[in-house]
């Protein structure tokens, strides 16, 4: 029996983030598993051997506190953060909402992250219990900036988030797409993106023992970029060193058909709704950089059906979050 719907109702009595806390706090009392259950297809990208391909996405578990529980829910892998800097407490709340009647999320939860030193610590927790237990599942480490850090220099942000989580990450993520930092998105612009992308490779090539593979950067973008400019975002990346992108954040559009009170709440909105924006992105993103990037499609999945779409349309890897909250923690099992 899916004991999570049973516990839905309750669960969605409380205000979201209450509930995401607490569904946080069960994962984190699991024990580690490897991820490799039956039935799972594993692969192997820039690297890294992937279990299985659905992954929990960014937002999720910022501070990685649950790694171990991720693994043992059956996911493939997990992307952690965005983590800042410094520690910073987000907006302020409610700043989370549910939008059940269209399956949807709203959030505009300003990166509330523990900082990177304590990401940091947990994750050597994490991969130093994995090295007796030999359970482990790839983690990716999504990084940001700091609010108040002036964009002009967010490179140091995401310099030094990458210098303190580097060692500690399977791939890293560049996040320049969320919508709830001011400015952030414009970072997606050619130059900017090029910029952010040259540096963070420097440092890579720093940061990479001698006769080791360097580990994958991946950009994560926005649904909301049209077309061309996502193609001048994609070829500035690619060209400065990326390996390949997440696709896509939320989105700040809001189509007519929502129906739910919270509909007109600022802020990102994935979930249902997002799926034909993700699936047109991951579509036009394939057929422009051709088949060797890597590509991890995320937005709106919540079927075995939905994975095969994004696949299809030239995904390796598939991410959940939102399908998480309206059907629960099965959802791993369901898809792969
Ligand atoms: C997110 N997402 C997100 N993405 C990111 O790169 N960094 C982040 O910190 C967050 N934070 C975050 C918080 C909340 C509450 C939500 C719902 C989402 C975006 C997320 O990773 C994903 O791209 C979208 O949610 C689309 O996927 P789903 O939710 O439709 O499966």
């Amino acid at each position: 029996m899916d004991v999570y719907r049973l516990l839905r109702p309750l669960l969605f009595a409380l205000p979201p983030e209450r509930a995401h806390a607490l569904a946080l706090a069960w994962l984190r009392r699991l024990t580690p598993a490897s991820g490799q259950t039956p039935g799972s297809a594993p692969a192997v990208l820039g690297g890294v051997a992937f279990p299985n391909r659905i992954g929990i996405a960014a937002g999720l578990d910022k501070d990685a506190v649950a790694v171990p529980g991720w693994a043992r829910l059956g996911f493939g892998f997990v992307e952690v953060g965005t983590v800042t800097p410094r520690p910073q407490p987000g907006n302020v709340r409610p700043r989370l909402f549910r939008l059940a009647k269209d399956q949807a999320l709203i959030n505009r939860m300003g990166f509330n992250s523990a900082g990177m030193d304590a990401v940091a610590a947990n994750l050597a927790r994490h991969r130093a219990r994995a090295a007796s237990t030999g359970a482990w599942i790839p983690v990716g480490v999504n990084i940001g900036k700091n609010r108040d850090t002036p964009l002009a220099q967010a490179q140091t942000d995401y310099d030094a988030c990458f210098e303190a989580l580097h060692g500690l990450a399977d791939f890293v993520t560049v996040n320049v797409s969320s919508p709830n930092t001011p400015g952030l998105r414009d970072l997606q612009a050619g130059a900017a993106v090029r910029a952010l992308t040259e540096g963070l490779v420097a440092a890579r090539r720093r940061l990479t023992p001698a006769g080791e593979r360097p580990k994958p950067l991946l950009v994560k973008l926005s649904p909301d970029l049209p077309g061309p400019a996502l193609e001048a975002t994609a070829e500035a990346a690619l060209s400065a060193g990326a390996d390949g992108f997440v696709a896509v954040n939320s989105t700040v559009s809001r189509p007519p058909a929502l129906r739910s009170r919270h509909a007109a709440e600022p802020g990102g909105l994935s979930g249902a709704p997002l799926k034909a924006l993700a699936l047109a992105t991951v579509t036009r993103l394939r057929r422009f950089v051709g088949d060797k990037p890597i590509m991890i499609g995320v937005g709106g999945v919540s079927t075995a059906t939905d994975v095969r779409a994004l696949r299809d349309a030239g995904a390796d890897l598939v991410q959940v979050y939102t399908a998480l909250v309206y059907d629960g923690f099965n959802l791993a099992r369901r898809l792969r």
